[in-house]
């Protein structure tokens, strides 16, 4: 199914020989193997891009009726930007708390090897029977996702709960890994590059959690590494309704976590994913003005951002809403809206649909939260999209689980791969 998809995208990659890769506005520089990284972003780019919000042009606001953010967060991030927001201690607290590095892995497809230079956050656990897990971020997120849980993941509270050796990297075009100079960097590519680098840091068994594109990619991953992925355990499993579960729908029989399901989706894909059919169509067009406006670019992203978390929970600070943005802005967004296009070239997208993915033989638990879109897709259909053994409801949270309700997806998380039989994580007891 995925076969022909792959060779496509690969054709486009290859010429990628003899290029050095960097990141603009940093001091990224990338080698063949991990070299330890902190973020400096170049200080007239960063005084420059104050200089641009202070000048920022505000639409003519209607009456709101939530076809965008606010004028009110409009102004309230802006003049929070001009006046307040410190990027020197942005960077020296993402420095502080997350240990990064910067590498080049070189996977093989179809006999032959190409470059991906790649940024990631990377924690040992000091506990010596931890288990490798990679964390894979999403859109409009990044790898600051995994800060609220990762002290949790390798330094757990007791011995009764798994620990982990956590490798979150950024997915090319995103945060700090540069993006692709090519087109055709998909899911299947990053599940290629990201294999790579769990074998490059000596994990040649691991486990995945991710959401967004990162439940995307580990689904393509868990397929086509089965020898090295162990188990996943995703917070982002859709399944694409079938015709048949339509016309139960229709007729009245559907069960109410189906109707709950089918509604979240159909919300979502009629009235907030603008934004998807832009970057998985035209990228490029829009990104001429979110390059070229970081205000722009924030409130393009904060409008997703609004959407998918619990409004019980969590409001958006000033300051996470920029520096959530300039994750994308610093080396400039479009590669990261890309990613969109390259999806539903990959299959993973089908028009406003969500596409078909390969089918997981591994063991994979799914944790679904009340802001997702995922919310209450029954077991029987996840199971369509493979061997999925357990599906947590939880009361509350959303899109961004690992960063709004860090407690929550912990406890599904040491759940699930604590059950060594079920998860196949007692392949690590040493
Ligand atoms: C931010 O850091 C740069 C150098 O890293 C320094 O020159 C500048 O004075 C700092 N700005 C503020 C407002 O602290
Ligand atoms: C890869 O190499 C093997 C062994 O040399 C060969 O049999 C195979 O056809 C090659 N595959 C592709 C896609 O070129
Ligand atoms: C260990 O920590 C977990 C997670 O916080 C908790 O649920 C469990 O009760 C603790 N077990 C012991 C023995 O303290
Ligand atoms: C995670 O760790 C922090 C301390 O770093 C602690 O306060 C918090 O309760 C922990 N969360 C869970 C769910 O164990």
């Amino acid at each position: 199914m995925l076969l022909p998809l792959l060779a496509f995208g690969f054709s486009h990659v290859l010429c990628a020989g003899a290029e050095k890769f960097s990141v603009p506005n940093v001091n990224a520089a990338f080698h063949k193997s991990p070299k330890p990284f902190e973020i400096h972003v170049d200080r007239h780019f960063i005084e420059e891009t104050r200089q641009r919000v202070a000048h920022a042009r505000a639409p003519v606001f209607m009456d709101a009726i939530g076809d965008g953010p606010s004028g009110e967060i409009f102004t309230t991030v802006r003049d929070f930007w001009v006046n307040e927001y410190s990027w020197n201690a942005t960077e020296a607290s993402i420095n502080q708390k997350l240990e990064q590095f910067t590498t080049i892995v070189e996977p093989v497809i179809d006999n032959t090897s190409y470059p991906v230079p790649l940024h990631f956050v990377h924690h040992r656990s000091p506990r010596d029977d931890a288990i490798p897990l990679l964390f894979i971020h999403g859109w409009p997120g990044s790898f600051l996702e995994v800060s609220n849980i990762i002290s949790n993941l390798t330094n757990p509270p007791n011995a009764s709960v798994p620990a982990f050796h956590v490798v979150a990297p950024s997915i090319p075009g995103f945060g700090f890994s540069p993006a692709p100079q090519h087109p055709g960097f998909g899911p299947v590519e990053a599940s290629y590059a990201f294999n790579e680098l769990m074998r490059q840091l000596g994990y040649s068994k691991y486990v995945i959690q991710g959401g967004d594109f990162g439940g995307v990619i580990l689904r393509y991953q868990a397929h086509l590494f089965s020898k090295h992925v162990v188990s996943a355990l995703s917070n982002f499993w859709v399944i694409q309704p079938e015709e048949n579960d339509m016309r139960r729908l229709a007729e009245g029989s559907a069960t109410s976590d189906e109707v709950a399901y089918i509604n979240t989706l159909e919300t979502y894909i009629n009235q907030a994913s603008g934004y998807r059919l832009i970057q998985t169509t035209e990228p490029l067009t829009v990104a001429f003005g979110m390059t070229d406006s970081p205000l722009g670019n924030a409130m393009w992203m904060y409008s997703l951002m609004a959407k998918v978390i619990d409004p019980a929970i969590t409001a958006w600070t000033p300051e996470e809403i920029i520096t959530w943005s300039m994750m994308y802005y610093i080396q400039g967004p479009y590669g990261g809206m890309r990613f969109y296009r390259e999806v539903l070239n990959d299959g993973g997208f089908a028009a406003l649909d969500f596409g078909t993915l390969p089918l997981v033989q591994l063991p994979v638990a799914i944790s679904q939260f009340p802001y997702d879109i995922c919310y209450r897709m029954p077991l029987d259909w996840a199971k369509r999209g493979g061997n999925v053994l357990k599906r947590t409801v939880n009361d509350y949270g959303g899109h961004f689980a690992a960063y709004e309700v860090p407690g929550l997806l912990l406890n599904d998380i040491w759940s699930w791969f604590g059950d060594k039989e079920v998860s196949g994580t007692r392949v690590f007891v040493h």
